[in-house]
């Protein structure tokens, strides 16, 4: 080969990877990564990237060399010369991108392995799914709908669901885990950065999917403690933890909570609605909605409200929650 081609060759592929890198580089594809897991996880993505880029601008190299000098002209009817392979040029062809593959395997095995460790003192929280809400369980039997992690501590999710298939998500932990029903599937989380990130459901679940969302608050080791120790009571009255713990606003109206889910019955208008059904005084057909969801269907819905919370929601819970949505919809 010419040194001329060489150069050539070398230019063009140099143009592809500038160009290329900088697509990869300008645009934030991630979210910060605010675990040390996801750290990993975004190291083994630069790697791949990096092998990708130097791939892509080979191929893309020889592929517009070939264009330019071995292209037919729009007179030449006759059949190229007849060529039978090049046993040297396969063998490299076949030996790099086999190297390239096995050391991406190789280093996304050691971070899987090291993103799978918990140490010896994690802090284990238990993830619960239902539609359309998360339920999160701390070592003390504490629950919340949202969640509140320490910074620098190993933290094992232990992720189930109650009904359906949903998916656990976090996208500044890089981490995604199915949550299966009669099944306990776990991931580790490092967190590293203090912030609030978001909850995401990524599993297809149900009319509601796209609401099933939370928070986490990431906070220092002393703030976590406190909130360990004062029980982490949501201000407000007692009905109120109960409706979000219950993932209620992910499907209701209710000013009163801030709440402005529309995919079941606005529940400002509760009195309203009690009086239409016609089903006996509002804290009765309030605790009916909730126990039995299929005993009257509001017009202009449907019996998908979830008919767990019989079982879900304690006696007296139920009370609390029945007194609060009644007292605080429009009289
Ligand atoms: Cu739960 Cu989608």
């Amino acid at each position: 080969m010419r040194r001329g081609s060489v150069l050539q060759l070398v230019g063009l592929a140099a143009v592809a990877a500038v160009i290329t890198t900088l697509v990869a580089v300008l645009i934030p594809w991630l979210p910060e990564a605010a675990s040390t897991e996801s750290g990993r996880i975004h190291f083994v993505y630069w790697f791949t990237t990096g092998i990708a880029i130097a791939v892509f601008s080979i191929v893309v190299a020889v592929l517009a060399y070939s264009v330019l000098h071995f292209r037919a002209r729009p007179d030449d009817d006759s059949d190229g010369p007849p060529t039978h392979g090049h046993t040297r040029l396969e063998i490299v062809w076949t030996a790099i991108p086999t190297v390239l593959v096995t050391a991406i395997s190789i280093v996304s095995a050691i971070v899987l392995a090291q993103n799978g460790r918990a140490g010896s003192d994690p802090l284990i929280v238990k993830v619960k799914a239902q539609q359309f809400a998360w339920a999160f369980t701390y070592p003390n039997g504490q629950s919340y709908g949202s969640l509140t992690l320490p910074m620098d501590r190993h933290v094992k999710f232990e992720i189930t669901s109650n009904d359906v298939i949903h998916s656990f998500w976090v996208p500044q932990f890089s981490q995604k885990q199915d949550a299966v029903p009669g099944q306990t599937n776990t991931i580790v989380v490092t967190p590293r950065h203090l912030g609030r990130f978001p909850v995401v459901c990524t599993e297809l679940c149900g009319l509601g999917h796209a609401l099933m969302r939370s928070h986490v608050d990431v906070v220092s080791p002393a703030k976590f403690a406190s909130f360990m120790k004062s029980g982490g009571k949501t201000a407000g009255p007692p009905g109120l933890a109960v409706f979000q713990q219950n993932g209620c606003a992910s499907c209701h109206t209710f000013r009163p909570a801030g709440a402005t889910g529309k995919i079941g019955p606005d529940l400002d208008d509760l009195h309203a609605a009690a009086a239409k059904a016609n089903r006996g005084p509002v804290e009765k057909f309030v605790e009916e909605s909730i126990v039995d969801p299929a005993a009257y269907i509001a017009p202009g819905f449907t019996d998908v409200m979830p008919h767990i919370f019989k079982s879900q929601i304690q006696p007296a819970q139920l009370t609390q929650l029945v007194k609060y949505l009644s007292q605080g919809a429009k009289q």
